[in-house]
């Protein structure tokens, strides 16, 4: 049997207008510039506008990712988008993606592990290439976080924000494209932790969205562990060290995380890109929109070996390792 593999092809992001400094969460919260930005390193945040879904912000993502990859809508056969802040209850998010990119053909779903969505929608992507049900895949995080906040809680509010990110996957005869392409992916979830990040609503339950409820100071001593464990499995799968890693793209959302992983995994800090700063933590949307900001910016170069990872609510989390 032909082996096939998952090649990245282009890469796209979309932040909305409207942003929100931590000075203007000062007006809203009890809290400062300063401990905002000592605690996680987030200086500003974008929220979507009244009439934008999130649709339409994984629209405007999936429009640069094909541009990049010079690939035309028409032959995507797979939209995989990772949401926390869907549309609508039904259909899928994806659905309306594929719609507002004038498509009706292949199929387009999506995947919900919250903040690691990206890295499950990848993986999940990667394995339908790989065993020849689809050829070219979009795979999207995109949310509208700021709309299931608590905007009087300080605890939560100042740390979230709105975007998107996508790529554009291949399926490639892997005796063509040398050592490019998804290598290996890691990723888990552990039920019993769901307390700890949560979402204090849903249809089934209390017939409401509800709204984020996070004890912070829990989920960051687990993140640290859950995050290492993950990139030491795909480690141990590629037959790799950190050494070998030229650009680690994590997940977006403290800036202490990013920098207490990297120590952890003795990752050098000249590897690592962070974009947290810039806007907070974008939940699904935060890893494909680090990577475009650094395909965009020249830094991630074709055929250089990438390590990404992630960790949210579920508890979930994961790992993947790709060469451009
Ligand atoms: O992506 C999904 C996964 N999520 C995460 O990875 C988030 C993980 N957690 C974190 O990033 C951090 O735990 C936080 C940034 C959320 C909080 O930082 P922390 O250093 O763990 O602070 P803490 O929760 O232990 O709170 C320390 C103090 C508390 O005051 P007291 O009890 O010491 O008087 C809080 O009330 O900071 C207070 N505090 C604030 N002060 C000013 C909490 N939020 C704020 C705020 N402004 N916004």
């Amino acid at each position: 049997m032909t082996q096939i593999r998952s090649i990245i092809r282009g890469t796209g992001g979309y932040l909305p207008e409207r942003v929100l400094t931590n000075d203007d969460m000062a007006k809203i919260v009890e809290t400062d510039d300063q401990w905002i930005q000592d605690r996680t390193g987030i200086k500003q945040r974008h929220i979507a506008a009244d009439d934008q879904l999130t649709s339409d912000l994984a629209v405007e993502a999936a429009k640069v990712a094909l541009s990049h990859a010079g690939i035309e809508a028409a032959n995507v056969d797979l939209i995989v988008l990772a949401t926390t802040t869907p549309d609508k209850t039904f259909p899928a998010t994806a659905t309306a993606v594929q719609a507002k990119l004038g498509l009706s053909g292949g199929a387009a779903f999506d995947v919900q592990a919250v903040c690691s969505g990206f890295l499950f929608a990848l993986a999940t992507a990667d394995s339908m290439l790989k065993c020849g049900l689809f050829k070219t895949a979009l795979v999207i995080g995109a949310e509208t976080f700021t709309r299931i906040l608590d905007w009087s809680d300080r605890g939560t509010c100042v740390l979230f924000g709105d975007g998107a990110g996508a790529v554009v996957l291949t399926a490639e005869r892997a005796a063509d494209v040398g050592d490019r392409g998804i290598l290996t992916h890691h990723i888990r979830t552990d039920g019993t932790k769901s307390d700890l990040l949560h979402v204090d609503g849903g249809v089934s339950s209390t017939g409401t969205v509800g709204h984020v409820r996070m004890l912070g100071n829990q989920v960051f001593k687990h993140a640290v562990t859950n995050i290492s464990s993950a990139i030491k499995a795909v480690y141990e799968e590629a037959g790799i060290t950190s050494d070998d890693v030229d650009w680690f793209v994590p997940h977006q959302a403290n800036q202490r995380i990013l920098n207490g992983v990297a120590k952890k995994m003795k990752l050098d800090e000249s590897k690592v890109i962070s974009t947290v700063a810039l806007h907070g933590n974008t939940s699904a949307a935060s890893i494909p929109l680090a990577l475009h900001t650094a395909v965009s910016d020249g830094r991630i170069q074709p055929g250089q070996l990438v390590l990404s990872e992630a960790m949210g609510g579920g508890f979930s989390w994961g790992a993947s390792l790709f060469r451009l």
